[in-house]
């Protein structure tokens, strides 16, 4: 609703007051650090919250020892609800040290009851803690738990929780501090649909919503008024993108808007991926040469378990289709390892599959249990120790593939984004279309620009090369 930002803006007004009492109090302002778990879509909500942090006058560190420290959590695998746990430890050692410690915790391992359950039985230091659909009130949240403080004194305590279930709302025009000044991610759309039988996101980020096309052409053209060079439209799906019109008339659209920048989109479903949106990332010179399109499985038989709703053979003519459209079109794909009931034939087929399509680079999962998902009542025979021998098979072949794909592209010339210092002295970090690193000797001042360069040489994890000219066409 419109009036919203309005009242959110009014509650970070309240907290600006509470960090001046601190102020004079104690002669320095308070610092905050927000860190995140899991994915660019929790990342870009930790643009928000830090903008929202820093309206209220806090200062901004990466130190966790802070006066107010909220983790941004993921779920979408346990190992990442391990590490949370495992965080908070070292929290509480802070705040034992520092009473005045304010620990909160938001984002999609807080919309599981479970782990609510656990945080208010063995975790009451924290809080405050809200989830993935109210992000938006995390200013009126924030002064409630100013509140709750002065509350205490008169013997109330207790942590301030506020979870809801599912939400049909989207908050525009709330303040957010971007991480990087040349490079961002925007939320196009929220949630997901699919219901895939492993997966816990539909569950604790919701049904599908997407922003209006024209909120996104404001917010684009705002960050390529700032020289913003390199915006990725985020979604859990951005193909089943709804807003009025469809997700390839949007790419048109943004890539009409006129100054130089580059578009990525992530994450692609292979049901949802048309030939029409392959011919529009070929015929848009702004849409980068990359496309993520997890294929999970190589076996059509696991695909079906999944609820994927794509064959293999689908995927590969998709990728036919996207390598005939677009000859230096880099794939990257996610895979799961070890899917209930996955066997060793089910197994060789997604090698076959990793072969065949040739990925510059994989994102490799182990199967892990999410407590709600569908999956989680399915036979699951294969021990651990075997799953884990598939999964380092298959960053072996990938691994291989991987090298020959870095091998292939010294010669080449690429257009890339500056984005920083690299790892060896006087050396450049930047990213070319294809989303691969590439690093070169050059001045510092070259950092948010593009440069052109020529690859001398590959390692595993980059391209190596020199740089032949600042700025000019792909
Ligand atoms: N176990 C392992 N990997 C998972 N993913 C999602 N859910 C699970 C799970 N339960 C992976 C999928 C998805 C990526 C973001 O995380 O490969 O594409
Ligand atoms: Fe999870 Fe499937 Fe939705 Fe991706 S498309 S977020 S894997 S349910």
């Amino acid at each position: 609703p419109a009036e919203e930002p309005i009242r959110q803006y009014y509650f970070m007004a309240k907290c600006r007051e509470w960090v001046r009492n601190f102020e004079r109090e104690k002669g320095r302002f308070p610092t905050a650090c927000v860190t995140t778990f899991g994915c660019q879509m929790n990342a870009r909500d930790s643009e928000k919250l830090s903008g929202i942090l820093e309206q209220a006058g806090y200062r901004l560190t990466e130190d966790e020892n802070a006066d107010f420290v909220i983790f941004n959590t993921c779920t979408v695998r346990d190992n990442a609800n391990q590490r949370v746990y495992g965080r908070l430890g070292e929290l509480n050692g802070y705040k034992r040290r520092n009473p005045d410690m304010k620990i909160a915790l938001c984002g999609c391992m807080m919309q599981e009851p479970a782990v609510i359950e656990k945080l208010k039985k063995s975790y009451s230091f924290i809080d405050l803690i809200f989830g993935t659909h109210n992000i938006y009130k995390f200013a009126e949240l924030l002064y409630a738990s100013f509140r709750q403080e002065e509350m205490c004194s008169f013997g109330q305590k207790g942590m301030i929780i506020d979870i809801w279930k599912d939400t049909d709302k989207i908050v525009e025009d709330l303040p957010v501090e971007r991480k990087y000044p040349f490079k961002s991610g925007i939320n196009i759309m929220f949630g997901c649909n699919n219901f895939c039988s492993y997966c816990i996101v539909p569950y604790v980020r919701g049904r599908e919503r997407s922003r209006r096309p024209e909120d996104i052409l404001r917010e684009v053209e705002g960050l390529v008024g700032e020289g913003y060079k390199d915006i990725t439209l985020l979604g859990q799906n951005v193909n089943s993108y709804d807003g009025g019109v469809r997700f390839p008339e949007l790419l048109q659209r943004i890539d009409a808007i006129p100054g130089d920048f580059r578009i990525r989109f992530m994450t692609s479903h292979p049901k949802d991926c048309t030939q029409e949106l392959l011919d529009v990332m070929a015929r848009c010179p702004k849409v980068a040469r990359h496309l993520h399109l997890p294929v999970q499985s190589g076996s059509d038989r696991v695909l079906g378990e999944m609820n994927r709703r794509y064959t293999t053979a689908k995927y590969l003519d998709l990728v036919a289709y996207a390598k005939k459209k677009m000859p230096d079109l880099s794939l990257t794909s996610d895979i799961i390892v070890g899917f209930p009931g996955e066997t060793r034939e089910d197994f060789q087929q997604t090698l076959d599959l990793v072969r065949e399509v040739k990925y510059t680079a994989l994102y490799t999962f182990l199967y892990s249990r999410r407590s709600g998902t569908k999956a989680v009542s399915f036979p699951d025979p294969v021990p651990p120790e075997e799953k884990s021998r598939w999964f380092q098979e298959l960053l072996e072949v990938q691994g291989k593939i991987g090298e020959g794909y870095m091998e292939s592209q010294v010669g080449s010339i690429f257009r890339v984004l500056v984005e920083g210092p690299g790892k060896g002295e006087g050396m450049l970090a930047s990213r070319n279309d294809q989303n691969v690193i590439v690093e070169f000797p050059g001045p510092a001042e070259l950092a948010g620009s593009f440069a052109q360069v020529e690859i001398t040489s590959a390692k595993n994890w980059a391209l190596m090369g020199r740089l032949t000219g600042q700025g000019e066409a792909r």
